[in-house]
């Protein structure tokens, strides 16, 4: 068996043992059509600036809904704090379409590098941040509330006092009852709550718009170019994307999110845009730290992040988890040349030496994935993809891309000539 089937079998083995595509790990809730108060709520703090130490600061600054729920810029990491001015040291990830389908955090021991990467049930994976670290939305809001470089709030008390200042103070005692600030703990815990809801429920984290999902439903055709990409994407000997960012339907038709929720360490080269990164002796090595504590000990996780969603991925302006890549095409050429020419992607050292995996400690690059495809090339030699073919992959991922129109309503609105009105109207 190819490792490229074993991760899928895995894949498959794991979610189904966790009764995954039935019951999405967050909550299993998330399909009905009423939109709780509590998500109301949560949708007011989601996007209310005054909760920050700054004033200037709210979950949707970073998470920007006109950019997926991602970043509104290309900065490797977005500048907080009181003064916002002070830089984080991670990509803000988007929020669409993987918070109601990411599976608790889970972590079988491997013994070795090499049982890690081909006995398949070994794979880390699940829980939301790219380390995996919290295992609810409700736990995970309270980080950038008190996050130095975000939203910055000494504590609970500071929030809850923002929280009762604001035009919805009263809509807050309605839904959790008159005495709720009188508990500051339940208070918070409810505050986190209603995000939580808000981030399940709300169908603006999961349009299912994109080109690619209507052509999985028969209503678009992609062009040549596209299916080139998508088969370059699946081809086990060149790509071998899909091995990590899966792009079949699930059992039950669900359209895919392009990831397995599980941890990888690729390698990606350290970024001097990062502030942290000037001291030399500063590594984020995703899995076993400096953000999670829970893993340090277990040395063969250093270095590994969360597989994301590829869904909107190329309106990003900002690649992988520190940031490093600016453009699409550059991520995609790291993948098929980090190995045949590592000297275009890393630093060098003594005597001018490449220094490859430079962003991680010289003990744990022995931990960077040398095994799945594409990653498997020798210096020297022909990279898995041609400057054309990463520009066919670059093609099908923007398929990806939601707020595609609508087939079914374009031939409609053609029919009654509406197209061209809407046309005239906008060009003028
Ligand atoms: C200063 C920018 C910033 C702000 C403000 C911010 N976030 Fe984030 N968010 C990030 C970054 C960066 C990450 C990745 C964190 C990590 O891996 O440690 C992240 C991760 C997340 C994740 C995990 C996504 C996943 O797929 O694992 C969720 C959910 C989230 N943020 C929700 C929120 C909520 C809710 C708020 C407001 C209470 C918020 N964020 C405020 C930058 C921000
Ligand atoms: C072995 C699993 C694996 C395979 C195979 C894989 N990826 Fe990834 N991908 C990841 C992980 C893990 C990350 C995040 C790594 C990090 O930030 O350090 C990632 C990140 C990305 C990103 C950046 C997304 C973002 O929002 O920052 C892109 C784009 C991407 N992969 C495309 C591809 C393409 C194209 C291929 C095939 C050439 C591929 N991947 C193969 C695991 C994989």
């Amino acid at each position: 068996m190819s490792f490229f089937n074993a991760r899928r079998a895995v894949f498959t083995a794991l979610a189904a043992a966790a009764g995954f595509s039935v019951t999405p790990a967050a909550l299993a809730d998330t399909t009905t059509s009423t939109y709780s108060d509590a998500a109301a709520l949560g949708k007011l703090i989601f996007f209310d600036r005054s909760l920050s130490a700054s004033g200037k600061m709210s979950c949707a600054t970073c998470h920007s809904p006109s950019h997926a729920y991602g970043p509104p810029n290309g900065l490797a990491a977005q500048l907080g704090g009181a003064d916002m001015k002070t830089q984080g040291t991670r990509a803000v990830p988007s929020l669409r379409y993987v918070l109601n389908r990411t599976p608790i955090w889970s972590h079988p021991q491997a013994a070795s590098l090499s049982e890690r990467l081909t006995e398949t049930d070994n794979a880390p994976m699940g829980g939301f941040g790219w380390d995996g670290r919290f295992n609810s939305l409700h736990d995970q809001a309270t980080f950038p509330l008190f996050n130095p470089n975000e939203m910055a709030n000494r504590d609970p008390a500071d929030v809850l006092a923002k929280l009762q200042r604001t035009p919805y103070a009263a809509r807050f005692r309605q839904v959790f009852g008159d005495t709720i600030f009188v508990d500051p703990r339940k208070a918070f815990a409810q505050a986190m709550y209603a995000v939580e809801r808000y981030q399940l429920e709300d169908p603006a984290f999961h349009p299912y718009n994109s080109k690619f999902d209507y052509y999985l439903d028969g209503k678009v055709k992609l062009t040549a170019q596209e299916m080139r990409g998508k088969q370059l994407f699946d081809d086990p000997a060149r790509g071998n994307c899909a091995s990590c960012h899966i792009d079949q339907p699930g059992v039950n038709g669900a359209h895919p999110l392009f990831t397995d929720y599980t941890f990888e360490a690729l390698g990606v080269p350290r970024n001097r845009e990062l502030k942290a990164n000037a001291d030399p002796r500063y590594y984020d090595m995703g899995l076993c730290g400096p953000l999670r504590t829970d893993q340090s000990a277990e040395k063969a996780n250093c270095g590994l992040f969360k597989t994301p969603s590829l869904r909107n991925t190329a309106t990003r302006r900002v690649f992988f988890h520190n940031g490093r890549f600016h453009t699409l095409k550059d991520a995609l050429r790291f993948y098929v040349q980090r190995d045949t020419d590592p000297a275009k992607w890393y630093s060098k050292g003594a005597h001018h030496k490449v220094v490859k995996f430079d962003d991680l400690p010289v003990d744990y690059r022995v931990n960077v994935d040398t095994i799945d495809e594409p990653l498997t090339r020798k210096q020297g030699e022909q990279p898995a993809w041609s400057e054309q073919e990463i520009d066919d992959v670059a093609a099908f991922l923007a398929t990806l891309n939601d707020d595609y129109p609508d087939p079914t309503r374009v031939a409609y609105a053609k029919g009654k000539g509406l197209v061209k009105t809407a046309w005239h109207a906008g060009g003028r």
